[in-house]
């Protein structure tokens, strides 16, 4: 049989088309850190009453970031429509050079916690407990630095009005424990 020189050549670059998207599929599953939201972080009742008796969110009793060890830290915030607490209103205070560990809930509805400019993200679901943890670098002013967050999953008439700011804060300016 005989196959024309451009039917092979369409052939051969098609194929290499199907190993180029396999390729991109499967380095955006394990390659570039994205994972499914899991229940990681644990679960919890989504009310009020029960997320705030829960011992991460019991521990959070400002916007500052609760040391655990070394340069490690915790905050944990509820999204809900429409802001986040700690967050709104007053920025979520982190300490430079620092790793922390947001963990982040919904009473209500579905909501996102995307930090603006970085590839931190995480869905916010009722019930679960997503756990996301953020590396903050040494910051190169004294002046404190700040990332927006935003809700990135719609969920309701003020979705786009829901966002809230984290602030890196300086290590001779920080004033929660360490
Ligand atoms: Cu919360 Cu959109």
């Amino acid at each position: 049989m005989e196959i024309h020189r451009y039917e092979k050549l369409w052939f051969g670059l098609s194929l290499l088309l199907i190993v180029g998207f396999i390729g991109t599929i499967t380095y955006g599953a394990v390659g570039a850190g994205v994972q499914m939201v899991s229940d990681d972080g644990g679960t919890v009742e989504p009310s009020f009453s029960t997320i705030n008796e829960n011992e991460k969110f019991a521990q959070q009793e400002d916007n500052q970031a609760v040391h655990v060890e070394g340069n490690e830290y915790e905050v944990a915030v509820i999204a809900q429509r429409f802001s986040f607490q700690p967050g709104t209103g007053s920025p979520i205070q982190v300490p430079e050079d620092s790793r922390v560990t947001f963990y982040v809930t919904s009473p209500d509805v579905i909501h996102g916690f995307s930090v603006v400019g970085t590839n931190a993200n995480t869905m916010v679901i009722p019930g679960q407990i997503a756990e996301i943890t953020v590396e903050f670098d040494e910051l190169d002013s004294d002046e404190p630095k700040e990332y927006g967050v935003v809700c990135h999953e719609f969920c309701g008439a003020g979705h786009e009005e829901m966002a809230g700011q984290i602030q890196v804060v300086p290590e001779d300016q920080w004033e929660g424990d360490a």
